[in-house]
């Protein structure tokens, strides 16, 4: 399998070669190509060279250009403007590259020139707590960029941080004690949803009880206070009633993970409490080194610009004034852990943007301390808040926040209701079955929340707006996967007609706008890959969908005037099937062969 150089990258090599040929006294300078409308690429280096070499940009320009040398990749290079130059290819070396990406099962796409170890924290429900939309985005987004790393050959490693432990649970237990029955199944099944339904009901049910209690019972509070000694001393029925708590949890969490199309695995699921062994251990190096100080009776560590509203430095607080250790101490463990351990070279932490500070702070301390060397690299890929339609923190009509499941099924719903009409607008031989709607409204229902959340810019709030969300028109993934049957179907529907490429064809316009765009996908992976924005991603397939389009308007088919046309087009139509069906894998959204 060989990765496929793209065409810019062929043509920035011609004109650097080109470059240090005619003008030898520039050293190896950039042409600083770029993708342009008014060409297919324009190179506008030669400026700032001139500048530098005191020379008049249009004669240099004049002068790279007569130091090319004639090969059949450039059709035509033209100095333009003040000295720069518009780049047009030939048909030939797009239809050549595009041929030598559909040989290869990974269309081309290099991997990575140095693959390393990244460990992504992404996907953390908390135990006994219902999920709700930030945990989508964290899913959503981490479980893309496992696909997008792993794809460009990089080893990932997954941790799902869940909150499986602090002071809630002593109430959670005691109650469960005095109530022994609160967590048993009543139905019978083996359905993934029902008993993680079940279990979410149960664990609600028990979290408000114990709360109600706990918060007018005295003597229940003060059992539940020995609980939670108990349970950090390890004792050891005190810890088979938590993990129960854990195990119920887990049932719901992997059946909203399933639901999301999603796959969690066991052993990557290493909560808080993993960590528990190490939290003396990093306490007491960080207070050797004195990277943490006492302050108040807690442990603390202090940074000269995180600073509160009153002008007093806000520490990050490893150990309580009570002994008890917290949020920061387990973070700072699972540093410890995945670096020696695990042998990160880059930690990848999907969390709110609301715990910015939090890890800052924690990267930081973990620095100081040496647990993280210069060859490490510490990224919080932080998202922003699901807003509902009015614009404010997404919550329902009494202000709760809205349950992930009941979003997920009722996407789940209006996808059905849009597949089904489309189907009933197709001659009836055509129609999908009540089971193929079912599976397809699944299928477009949860890429449509996928989509919208990955393509916009994770940093940025969105607006949880279902209507736009399943709308076939418009940047969504309904439109994409639509896209993506038409294709198939002509592929299908092309009888003894293959797909091959004739590179020795004149291409259309709208035919060498989608070959430009089909040779990019490498080049795109590959930025997204590096700067973790899978928005980027998403972006491109829309465009190559928008211009499959535009593409399939102007050029027929399989009406095209000759034989080698028919089978150069329909190679365009099954090279965008292939390379839509491969971008969307990456951000975790089917793409169905029929619709
Ligand atoms: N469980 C946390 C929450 O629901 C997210 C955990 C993030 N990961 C971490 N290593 N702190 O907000």
């Amino acid at each position: 399998m060989a990765s496929v150089p793209s065409l810019a990258s062929t043509v920035q090599q011609r004109l650097a070669d080109a470059l240090s040929a005619a003008l030898p006294e520039a050293g190896a300078a950039d042409p600083l190509l770029r993708r342009s409308d008014r060409a297919d690429f324009q190179a506008n280096g030669i400026l700032a060279l001139a500048k530098k070499l005191k020379g008049n940009p249009r004669e240099l320009a004049t002068k790279v250009v007569g130091a090319l040398s004639a090969d059949d990749v450039l059709k035509e290079v033209e100095v333009s403007g003040p000295g720069f130059l518009n780049v047009t290819v030939s048909d030939r070396a797009i239809v050549d590259t595009l041929a030598a990406r559909a040989a290869d099962d990974r269309l081309g796409v290099p991997y990575a020139e140095e693959p390393g170890t990244t460990v992504i924290d992404y996907a953390q429900p908390n135990v006994a707590k219902e999920m709700h939309v930030g945990h989508l985005r964290s899913a959503v987004i981490g479980d893309a960029m496992v696909q997008i790393l792993e794809f460009a050959g990089e080893k990932v490693i997954r941790r799902h941080h869940i909150g499986d432990w602090g002071t809630q649970f002593g109430m959670l237990i005691q109650y469960l004690i005095e109530h022994p029955h609160e967590l048993d199944h009543k139905a019978d099944t083996d359905d993934t949803q029902t008993s993680g339904e079940e279990a979410m009901s149960n664990l609600n049910r028990l979290y408000k009880a114990s709360r109600a209690l706990f918060d007018s019972d005295e003597e229940f509070k003060a059992r539940s206070r020995d609980r939670v000694v108990l349970l950090q001393s390890g004792d050891p029925e005190t810890m088979r009633l938590w993990q129960r708590f854990v195990d119920e949890s887990k049932i719901y969490f992997y059946s909203v993970f399933n639901k999301l199309d999603m796959e969690i695995h066991d052993p990557d699921v290493v909560g808080e409490s993993g960590y528990n062994d190490m939290l003396d251990e990093t306490c007491r190096l960080l207070e050797e080194s004195g990277v943490a100080v006492s302050s108040e009776g807690a442990l603390c560590v202090f940074f000269d610009d995180v600073k509160g509203p009153d002008g007093k430095p806000v520490p990050l607080i490893v150990r309580k004034s009570n002994g008890g250790y917290g949020y920061a101490a387990t973070d700072l463990s699972a540093i410890r852990d995945r670096v020696q351990n695990l042998g990160a070279n880059t930690l990848l932490y999907v969390v709110d943007a609301r715990q910015s500070l939090h890890f800052k702070m924690v990267f930081e301390t973990a620095r100081r301390a040496g647990w993280l060397g210069d060859d490490v690299k510490a990224v919080q890929l932080a998202f922003g808040t699901v807003l509902g339609k009015d614009g404010k923190p997404f919550k329902t009509r009494e202000g709760e926040t809205v349950r992930l499941v009941d979003l997920l099924d009722e996407a789940i719903e209006r996808a059905s209701a849009v597949v089904r009409e489309k189907s009933e607008s197709l001659p009836e031989a055509e129609r999908l079955t009540e089971e193929e709607i079912a599976e397809r409204g699944a299928q477009v229902g949860i890429g449509a929340i996928k989509y919208a959340d990955l393509s916009t810019s994770a940093s940025r709030d969105y607006k949880f707006d279902l209507d736009q969300m399943v709308s076939l028109n418009g940047d969504t993934s309904v439109y994409l996967q639509y896209a993506y049957a038409r294709v198939r179907s002509i592929v299908r529907k092309s009888g003894d007609a293959k797909p091959v490429a004739h590179p020795e064809l004149e291409l259309a316009p709208a035919e060498r706008a989608l070959g430009l765009h089909l040779d990019r996908f490498g080049e795109t992976l590959t930025e997204v890959a590096a700067s973790y924005e899978p928005h980027k991603l998403a972006a491109y397939l829309y465009q190559l969908a928008s211009l499959y389009t535009t593409f399939y308007a102007e050029c027929p088919v399989l009406k095209a005037p000759t034989p080698e046309q028919v089978e150069n087009r329909l190679f365009l139509c099954d090279l965008t099937a292939r390379t839509l069906r491969q971008g969307m894998a990456l951000l975790g959204i089917r793409t169905p062969e029929r619709l």
